[in-house]
């Protein structure tokens, strides 16, 4: 059985039809829905916030993962939770001593990830392994959907996946930006085990439920 998750964003999707765009995800075997949350501050972007979690919860049983882009995620936490977010991840740019806010999380019952930008060291990540449930590599800088992946990513993902088996085997490794059905298979080479994909999966030809398959066929190393 592959362990492989495949977490499709829904910033490259249709928000005028998300509702059905997310059921066929789902069909397509997706594991999980993943929100990007963007606050033009940490990013120079704006996106969505709890109200489309709200609108959502009904729609699917998968669980809801909201990635904050956002200097201050403890100010949105309670929000989402409300609508019906299953797990957060935050950057570790933006705490300086992440482990308060990890703990909160948990305290309210859900999952806890970790992110860390391109040009932040995977080792960074290594004090908090063991009190989280996910650790997200970005594979572009963080911002955009549609960008192109960065190429030492890999190597950057390889060497999470080390730290990882060291500290905490069961934190999942997930990747986010640019994973396509070239880029995927090497992230899945170096270790990754959640992908997730926006543009790949939502502006794919053969539509979103079939790319959403195809992705899960991919099995990990
Ligand atoms: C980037 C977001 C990603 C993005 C992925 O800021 O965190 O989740 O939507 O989109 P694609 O797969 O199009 O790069
Ligand atoms: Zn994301």
């Amino acid at each position: 059985m592959s362990n492989l998750a495949i977490a499709p964003s829904i910033l490259a999707a249709d928000f005028s039809r998300l509702g059905d765009l997310v059921r066929e995800v789902e069909k397509g075997g997706a594991n999980r829905i993943h929100v990007d949350v963007m606050d033009g501050h940490f990013v120079p972007n704006l996106s969505m916030g709890a109200v489309v979690v709200h609108g959502l919860r009904p729609v699917t049983s998968l669980p809801l993962e909201v990635h904050l882009m956002v200097e201050h995620p403890s100010l949105f936490l309670e929000g989402f939770v409300k609508a019906g977010a299953d797990s957060f991840i935050f950057h570790i740019e933006v705490q300086a001593n992440p482990l308060p806010l990890i703990r909160s999380i948990r305290a309210m019952g859900k999952r806890v990830g970790l992110a860390i930008n391109p040009a932040t060291p995977p080792e960074s990540l290594t004090p908090y392994l063991t009190e989280i449930d996910l650790a997200l590599c970005m594979t572009v800088w963080p911002g955009f959907g549609g960008q192109a992946f960065l190429p030492n990513s890999p190597e950057r993902i390889q060497k999470l996946a080390g730290l990882i088996q060291q500290h905490n085997p069961r934190c999942e490794l997930e990747v986010d930006g640019g994973v396509d059905f070239k880029t995927a298979p090497l992230c899945v080479s170096a270790g990754a085990n959640v992908l997730v994909a926006g543009t790949a999966i939502f502006a794919a030809a053969e539509g979103p439920e079939a790319a959403t398959r195809r992705l899960t066929e991919l099995t990990p190393k």
